[in-house]
Parts: C-alpha cells; structure tokens; sequence
C-alpha cells in the first residue's frame, strides 16, 4: 500500500546540523522508498501560521518561509518526486484547524509538555494559538490523510494527539469507520539527535543564545571549521567504547555528529579515535562537515539569490496539495452536518 507521508518544519530561525541530521536526510530518503504502486507520496510542507504562534516579524516570514523550502530542495528534496508546499497557501490546514478546535477537550491540550515548556511561568502572556497549536499541528496531518509522519522525539506527544484527534471524529462522526487514517511515526535509521556543542546535555537548537552552539544549514566552510574547532570536549581522549563514553555528554555528541555524516557506527568511530586528542578528531570530524554540508549551503544560496525558481516550485507543490486537501476538506464538512 502507498504511504502518504506528511511532514513539516516551521519557518522560525535558521535551519541547523540537528534538522539536518534528524530529519531532512530522512525525508530524502523516504522519497525513493518503496516501487511501483507502492511508491512513497511524499508532502513536506513549511508551516508558516505555525510561526506567527509567537512573536515574528511579518516583513521577514515571507522570506523565512523561502529560505526552509530552500534548505528542503538543497537537502535532497526532489521537487519532482515530493510535494513542497506552503501552509498558509492550502487553506484546508486553517479550515479542518477550526473543526478540530471545536471538537477537542481541553484535558487532551493540558497535557502537552511542550507548551508548559515554551510558555514557562508567563502563561497568561502566551498566545492562544500557542496553546492550540497541536491542533493545528493535526489538521496538518489529516488534512492530507496522511498514513506516516516522521518526527523528532519532542514531537511525538503531539503526533499521539493527532491521533486521538482522528480517532475520536472516526468514533463519534462515522460509527467507527476510518475515515481519518491514524497517522503513525516513522523513525527511520537510528536516531541521530544532535546536541549542543556547548553543552553536550542540550538539544541543538535554533533557539540557544548562543550561535557558537549549533552549525547552521547558511554557515560557510570556515565558521564550520570554526565551530567544531572551539566545541566543548574534556580533558581525557576520545572514548574508544561506550563505557568510556559515558557521562562524556560533549564528547559523545561529536562521535555522533561524526557516525551521523559518514553513515557509520559510533563503534566504528570510536574504534577509529578513541584514545587519541579531540583536536585530531575535531580536525577529522570539520573536514567531513564541511564536505557534507557546503554543498548544501551553496544551493541554498543560489536558490536565496533567485526566488523565482523557488517560487515556482512552490507554487507547484501548492496547487498539487490544494488538490488532495480539498476533496478531504469538502468530505469533512459533509461528514460534520454542514452545508458542503
Ligand atoms: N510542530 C512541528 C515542530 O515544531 C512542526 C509541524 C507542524 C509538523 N505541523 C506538522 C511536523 C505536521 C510534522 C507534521 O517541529
């Protein structure tokens, strides 16, 4: 059976190593899965009204929202093999967004971490959608029907809601017939989750203050090398096992970002260093970031100088997941008792 898959990212801040590694590589990779009949069909999409959940400039969304389809299209996203689109540009997402609003207990949203987390103690200052954002985050997926979603750990409780979500409407709207597939997560390989290099205990992440702790997606060859070269190790050598590994947090981190890029084991990483001074492996590990990752940012250049080719493409994806959305959309609403 075909696998629709469905994912996103939103056009806040730069794209980083840890998007990279954790997810766009995969989407690349979903898009050749599978043959025939049972070819992957593949919508990976910018979610820009995720964006305005927080405080954002409207002058740069526009270009914001530009630059992920860029870093998708640079990444290895096939343009000819998978849908790219823009959320503000299928109104199905803001449409289904209401019905599911309406529909959903609070209970179900009190429970998401993530929003105690971005909140903190300024609840009352935080946005309503901020708050409500998972369900927007599941019209996302069952506007398309969508059968698989790759997301990262952090996202998996929001995933489980959309879940919910379609299996409540299939319960109380279709006398439990599947009308919303219940979307599921797709871990693909193991996980790569890229950590800070300046605190090998946190996520890297586009948020940190600091731009030494992560490597973004738009760095140059030389503030790559720059930033591996100063991340944070210890005073003992390269791990050469897993025991020697542990509690070495930073150390760790860059075994993994190493495996990760060469498509190998931390095992074989380790076995390859261990013993040895960082600078070796950090000499070893800029070199091969900069080979991986400077294609990448040289496309995403050249795509950011002209926009028409980017525009175009996205237009195209658009239309398509217009396409599929609005007949989901119109079956919905009927479904729902309105006047479709
Ligand atoms: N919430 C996701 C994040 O912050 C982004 C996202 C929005 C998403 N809608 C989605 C991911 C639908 C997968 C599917 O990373």
């Amino acid at each position: 059976m075909t696998k629709r898959i469905l994912s996103c990212m939103q056009p806040t801040n730069r794209l980083h190593l840890g998007n990279y590694l954790g997810a766009l590589r995969n989407w690349v990779k979903l898009q050749d899965e599978g043959q025939g009949d049972s070819k992957n069909e593949c919508l990976y999409g910018v979610v820009d009204l995720h964006a305005i959940t927080v405080k954002y400039d409207p002058v740069q969304l526009k270009q914001a929202t530009r630059e992920i389809a860029a870093a998708y299209i640079a990444a290895g996203v096939d343009p000819k093999k998978s849908h790219i689109f823009v959320q503000s540009a299928v109104s199905a997402h803001a449409q289904l967004n209401w019905l599911f609003t309406a529909t959903t207990p609070l209970g179900w949203l009190n429970r998401m971490t993530q929003f105690k987390e971005k909140a903190g103690k300024k609840k009352d200052q935080a946005s309503l959608g901020l708050y409500a954002y998972p369900v927007l985050m599941a019209a996302d997926i069952l506007t398309y029907k969508a059968t698989h979603v790759p997301v990262g750990d952090d996202q998996k409780q929001h995933l489980e809601l959309a879940r919910d979500i379609a299996n409540s409407f299939n319960v109380h709207f279709c006398d439990g017939e599947e009308f919303f597939p219940l979307p599921e997560p797709v871990i693909t390989g193991p996980a790569t989750r890229v950590m800070s290099l300046r605190d090998g205990t946190q996520k890297m992440s586009k948020s940190a203050e600091s731009d030494m702790s992560r490597i973004n997606l738009t760095d140059d060859a030389d503030t790559i090398a720059q930033k591996i070269r100063k991340a944070k190790t210890d005073a003992h050598s390269v791990p050469a096992n897993e025991k020697e590994g542990e509690g070495r947090a930073e150390a760790m981190n860059l075994i993994g970002i190493y495996a990760a890029l060469n498509d190998q084991s931390q095992e074989a990483v380790m076995a390859e260093f261990g013993g040895k001074q960082f600078s070796e492996l950090k000499n070893a590990l800029s070199d091969l970031a900069v080979a991986k990752l400077s294609p990448i940012t040289s496309r995403m250049s050249e795509l950011m100088a002209d926009t028409a080719e980017i525009d175009k493409i996205l237009a195209a994806g658009n239309e398509k997941a217009n396409e599929l959305a609005q007949p989901i959309y119109q079956d919905t609403l009927d479904i729902m008792g309105f006047w479709a």
